[in-house]
């Protein structure tokens, strides 16, 4: 395959023209034949940017027609726009080693209060219609050593023009926006979420639905290759266009913000309760390479033609020989003679669904990667023959671990060393966790709340369905739902409409309804029953509980908030009429902000909890779900102060 690359970038730069760098005191421009950038030097931001001629910005007002541009919730106050303070523009050009020429420009700033710098970097190349970035962030500051942590890291491609027409994350979430007469009479439902129920004619209200946020549109990591804007030449003659973030280096179980008429390319955040690091002195960290494509421009090709081209770019393979060539210019860039490659085999539990392989740092669970500010994290589809590979895994000590859907419980394996340009070789056998014989499951082990009710199930209102849990939660009443509470019957219940994606504590009050229920919410009764040979000789039970996110008083911010009563909380298991319950502890590192930021899926908790089997008898049982009654904390924000919990999956054992 590579002879064959090489050949055709050398044939690439042979047809397209020269790169073109022109700056003079205020601005730097880098073009090539179809596409062009302008940076004012004063801020260090693209204030132009055109394709073949189109205007992809609009006018810049503010902080909107600019971009991509470097921001964060970062400095002690808050939140910062890179090149704020002082910032120096560099601007850098070359051939890579393909013979194909390239421009880069990089802005570097330090916030003078702290000391952070920061630093971020675009790259054009012939040939090619969009810009690499880079982004770091830098910290060395003896006297403060501890500064804050990094809550938000991210570049924005932020539009101010009329010819986007449509947004997009995945096909489920592809949408007409809003239109500019919905926006101006939308009334706010909550913390960055509104309904357009004034403009009913309005595109996205009878389209898609009724209820307009970002979180909308956020995705899970895993299944985001690529999102973005398109035009559909309604407002440029008819020629389409597209503006894409294309993602080629992040993984699971991260999920975050897309696109919302931004095209956001998140780094960092804390988003659905992911961890986020630290800034303490000697904290130096370069996120990238990411790739904002720009295409379209040559006649009607659809979202899907545009989508697809794009994809095809998103993988961690693509451009390779051109990032080790710009590597000298990328402070903490690791070029690729710095790594090596994984190649496993794993013998898998027979139910194993989509299975998949993480690299993260040795000796956490992979959903505390942050814990280590300079850890890296890669992943892999696995085979279902149990093969799989990582390329391109920077050289250090990592933990492997491997979850599936179908399965209870993850595999881990600490001590995986990876070596420069050397391959590491697994072989090992994942045994699924048991405490016996399995004698129900509630729900599928997949980390996910969504096979429950408003969870994937499409929201048939309106012609574009979008999945129930993607819209406001507020978009459903408990009360009509399940006037007497939850009673679920393993066996005969549907869990897609018995069982909620939410156990709330308190449900509401919701724009519709100004009354909140307490009483029908907190405990949630699921019964089974268990004939005689199922107890026969049987001295050990064990419940298993997945949560796939759990909010307490501390919501997204892993602050034990000492004037909250939940900011830790307890989630009661209930056996018949046993007065002592089986207790999960839900930590406030441990809360995620889930549903009523539109996830299914956040941080996961997980606990077994043992019993005497004879707290089980034969005939029906039953387990009472419990939280406590009017759980609430202080929201600062437009939020609903109930704690939750959302479910994963519940099992039972014996033995
Ligand atoms: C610098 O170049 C830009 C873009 O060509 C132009 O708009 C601007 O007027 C120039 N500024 C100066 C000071 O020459
Ligand atoms: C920007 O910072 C980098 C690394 O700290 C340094 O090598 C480079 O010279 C700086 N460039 C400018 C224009 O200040
Ligand atoms: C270190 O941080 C302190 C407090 O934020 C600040 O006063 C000081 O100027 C910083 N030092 C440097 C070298 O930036
Ligand atoms: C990802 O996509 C797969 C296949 O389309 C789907 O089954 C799964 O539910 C999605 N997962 C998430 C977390 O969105
Ligand atoms: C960040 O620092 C705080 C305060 O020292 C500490 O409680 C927290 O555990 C640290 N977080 C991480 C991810 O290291
Ligand atoms: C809430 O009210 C609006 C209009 O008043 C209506 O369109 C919507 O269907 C209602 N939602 C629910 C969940 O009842
Ligand atoms: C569940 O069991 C309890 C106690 O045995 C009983 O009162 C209740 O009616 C049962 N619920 C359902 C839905 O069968
Ligand atoms: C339900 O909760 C409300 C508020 O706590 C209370 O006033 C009411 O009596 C309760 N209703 C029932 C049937 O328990
Ligand atoms: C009961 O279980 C024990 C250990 O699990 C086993 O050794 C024993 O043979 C069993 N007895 C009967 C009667 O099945
Ligand atoms: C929450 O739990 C942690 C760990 O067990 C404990 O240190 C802390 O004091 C608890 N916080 C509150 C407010 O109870
Ligand atoms: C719920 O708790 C709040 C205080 O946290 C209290 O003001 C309110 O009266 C309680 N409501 C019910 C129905 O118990």
């Amino acid at each position: 395959m590579r002879p064959f690359l090489l050949q055709f970038a050398a044939i690439f730069s042979v047809v397209s023209a020269t790169l073109h760098v022109i700056q003079n005191k205020s601005t730097v421009t880098l073009s090539n034949d179809r596409l062009a950038a302008v940076w004012q030097k004063s801020v260090g931001q693209i204030i132009d940017l055109t394709l073949d001629g189109q205007d992809l910005l609009g006018q810049q007002s503010g902080s909107s027609g600019i971009g991509p541009y470097l921001d964060c919730y970062c400095i002690p106050s808050g939140f910062y726009t890179a090149g704020a303070t002082t910032p120096e523009m560099q601007v850098v050009q070359g051939v890579d080693s393909g013979g194909t020429g390239y421009g880069g420009v990089i802005l570097n700033d330090t916030y003078t209060p702290t000391g952070q710098q920061f630093q971020q970097y675009w790259f054009l190349r012939n040939g090619e219609t969009g810009l690499h970035t880079f982004s770091r962030l830098s910290y060395h500051n003896e006297t403060t050593p501890f500064l804050r942590n990094l809550q938000e890291f991210r570049t924005l491609f932020r539009p101010n023009t009329d010819l986007w027409t449509h947004l997009t994350s995945s096909e489920l979430q592809t949408a007409p926006l809003p239109s500019k007469a919905a926006v101006k009479s939308q009334v706010m439902v909550q913390d960055a979420t509104w309904t357009f129920n004034n403009t009913p004619s309005d595109a996205y209200y009878s389209q898609f639905s009724d209820y307009f946020t970002k979180y909308t549109f956020s995705n899970a990591w895993r299944n985001n290759s690529v999102h973005g804007l398109y035009a559909d030449g309604s407002t440029s003659s008819g020629t389409t266009y597209g503006a894409w973030l294309v993602m080629n280096t992040k993984g699971p179980l991260h999920s975050d913000l897309t696109v919302d008429g931004i095209v956001y390319n998140y780094l960092v955040s804390n988003h659905h309760g992911e961890g986020t690091p630290n800034i303490t002195t000697g904290f130096d960290r370069t996120f990238g390479p990411q790739y904002y494509l720009f295409n379209g421009g040559t006649g009607s090709e659809s979202l899907e033609e545009l989508r697809f081209e794009a994809r095809s770019l998103a993988n961690e393979e693509w451009n390779t020989a051109f990032y080790d060539s710009i590597a000298k210019h990328v402070v903490g860039y690791v070029p690729s003679g710095k790594r090596g490659n994984l190649e496993g085999t794993l013998k898998l539990p027979k139910d194993a669904v989509r299975p998949i392989a993480i690299l993260t740092v040795n000796g956490f669970d992979f959903q505390d990667n942050s814990a280590v500010p300079d850890s890296h994290q890669y992943w892999a589809d696995i085979a279902s023959d149990g093969t799989f590979k990582i390329d391109r895994i920077k050289e250090g000590k990592y933990r492997l671990s491997v979850y599936a859907e179908g399965v209870f419980g993850d595999f881990t394996r600490d001590g995986i060393v990876v070596k420069a340009n050397k391959k590491t070789v697994v072989h090992d056998t994942w045994k699924e966790e048991s405490a016996g014989v399995e004698v129900w499951r509630l729900g599928i082990p997949d980390k996910s709340s969504g096979e429950f009710r408003h969870g994937n199930a499409r929201d048939t209102t309106h012609p574009l369905q979008p999945p129930e849990y993607m819209i406001y939660w507020g978009a459903y009443d408990w009360t009509t739902d399940f006037p007497r509470g939850i009673n679920y019957n393993i066996g005969t219940s549907d869990p897609a409409v018995d069982f909620n994606t939410v156990h709330w504590s308190v449900f509401g009050p919701t724009p519709n309804n100004s009354r909140a229920e307490y009483n029908t919410t907190y405990d949630w009764n699921i019964n089974f029953s268990l004939d005689r040979e199922q107890l026969h000789n049987r001295t050990t039970a064990t419940l298993t509980v997945q949560l796939a996110g759990a909010k307490t008083a501390s919501g997204n911010t892993d602050i034990d908030n000492v004037g909250e009563r939940y900011t830790n909380l307890s989630l009661e298991s209930f056996i018949n009429d046993k007065e002592d319950p089986l207790t999960l502890n839900i930590g406030f590192d441990q809360s995620s902000s889930c549903i009523v930021r539109s996830a299914i899926s956040c941080y996961q908790i997980r606990s077994r909890l043992p019993f005497p089997a004879d707290w089980l008898h034969e005939g029906e049982n039953q387990l009472r779900l419990h939280l406590p009654y009017n759980a609430t904390d202080v929201e600062t924000a437009v939020l609903p102060a109930t704690v939750y919990v959302q479910y994963d999956a519940l099992r039972l054992e014996l033995e």
